[in-house]
This record gives C-alpha cells, sequence and structure tokens, in this order.
C-alpha cells in the first residue's frame, strides 16, 4: 500500500485531464471507422463518464482501507463531466443534427433522455464549484452540495439501464458497484448523515 500512495503522490494530477482527454479519443477515433460510427461514439463515451464518475466515489472508501488518491477527485470528476458533455454534445450533433424540434419531442418522449439529462444537470453545480475559491467561499455547504454526486451516480445508472432495456451481466455489475459503493457509505456513516452532512 505505501508503494502505491508513493506513486499516487508523485503522479502530477494535471496528468488525470490528458488521461481524459485520451479516453474521449480512444472513442472516438476508432467510433468514426465503425459501422454505426453516431450509435458507438454516442454509447462509448456514455459508458466511459459513467465509469469515471463511479471512480470519483470510490476516493474515499478506498481511504478507509489506506489508499490516498484524495488529491485527483476533483479532477477525476472534472475529467467525468467532461465526458458526459461530450456524449451529450454526441447526441445533440451526431445523433440529432441540432434539429431542435427533433432535440426536443425526442427529450419528451424518451424518459431516458430525461433522467440523463437530470443526471446531468445536476452534475452542473458539482463542476462548477470543483476550485479552491468554492470551496473558501461555500465552506461547509461545499460538502452538502456535492453530495449530490450520488443522486446524479444514481439517474445515470438508471439512465443506463434504461438505454440498454435488459438486465445485461454489464448493467448488473455497474449497479452493484454503484450500490457498493452508496451502501458503504451508509454503513460508515448512518443513513441521515450521508442524506444531509
Ligand atoms: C446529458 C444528457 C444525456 C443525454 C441526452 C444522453 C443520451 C444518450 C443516448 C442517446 C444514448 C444512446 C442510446 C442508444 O444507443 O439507443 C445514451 C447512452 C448512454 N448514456 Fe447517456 N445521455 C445523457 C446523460 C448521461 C450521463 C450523465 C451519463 C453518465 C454519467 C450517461 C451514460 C450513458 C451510458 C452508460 C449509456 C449506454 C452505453 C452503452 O450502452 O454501452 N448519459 N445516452
Amino acid at each position: 500500500m505505501d508503494m502505491l500512495n508513493a506513486g499516487l503522490r508523485r503522479l502530477p494530477t494535471w496528468s488525470l485531464y490528458i488521461l481524459g482527454v485520451a479516453i474521449a479519443a480512444w472513442v472516438i477515433v476508432p467510433g468514426l471507422q465503425a459501422i454505426d460510427p453516431v450509435r458507438d461514439i454516442e454509447r462509448g463515451l456514455g459508458l466511459w463518464a459513467v465509469r469515471v464518475l463511479l471512480l470519483s466515489l470510490m476516493i474515499t472508501p478506498l481511504r478507509w482501507v489506506g489508499v490516498n488518491a484524495l488529491r485527483f477527485r476533483r479532477q477525476i470528476g472534472l475529467v467525468g463531466f467532461g465526458l458526459v458533455v461530450v456524449h451529450l454534445l454526441s447526441w445533440l450533433v451526431l445523433d440529432m443534427g441540432l434539429r431542435w424540434e427533433q432535440i426536443a419531442a425526442d427529450l419528451i418522449k424518451r424518459w431516458y433522455i430525461m433522467i440523463g439529462m437530470a443526471s446531468f444537470l445536476l452534475l452542473i453545480p458539482l463542476a462548477v464549484t470543483s476550485n479552491d475559491r468554492s470551496i473558501r467561499w461555500l465552506r461547509k455547504s461545499w460538502g452538502r452540495l456535492h453530495k449530490l454526486a450520488y443522486p446524479a451516480a444514481i439517474l445515470a445508472v438508471v439512465h443506463f439501464i434504461m438505454v440498454q432495456k435488459v438486465w445485461t451481466a454489464e448493467i448488473l455489475i455497474y449497479a452493484a458497484i454503484l450500490a457498493a459503493l452508496l451502501g458503504a457509505r451508509v454503513w460508515k456513516f448512518g443513513p441521515s448523515r450521508v442524506v444531509w452532512g
């Protein structure tokens, strides 16, 4: 564990942003040559967004077992948000072709789009306040505000389940990881502290 923590201490935090760009490229570049590029790019970005979002929720429980990756939490959160934005753009531009009437119709017609959008909206205040100034300014409320990450992650996984339509093994794994991450907090702090801080 000491070696892992020493390695993490040496890793510059900005390298996470490079990793985020690399993930987007990893999805988009091969996606462009796929049989259905729009579907592959859209889904690939969504999948990575949910992975990174869950990773950001792992930082606290990892500390309990001695892994200190706390200094990367902001970067991981922002990379996750960036992937959500690119995922949203892939839907707006590639899938909908920026046809606003169709976008509005899809939003109303498809519940999974509405749920994804709700998750995105909850993530916006988190991304906007992920800086030192906001932490100083909001003080205790900052921690409470950042609890929005929990409903945002729940909605993201529900959105994922609704897209897939059936309970695949993949879905079960993501749902189980989310349940374990939230359950661990409830077990450690109790439900009222998890919800209200
Ligand atoms: C901003 C609003 C959002 C919109 C408009 C949106 C839209 C979509 C669309 C159109 C699909 C593909 C559906 C299909 O192929 O039939 C999709 C899939 C997906 N989205 Fe979103 N989404 C949004 C937010 C999110 C968020 C916040 C997350 C996670 C953090 C997310 C994660 C996923 C995942 C995991 C998939 C499925 C990937 C797969 O099947 O492998 N989405 N989304």
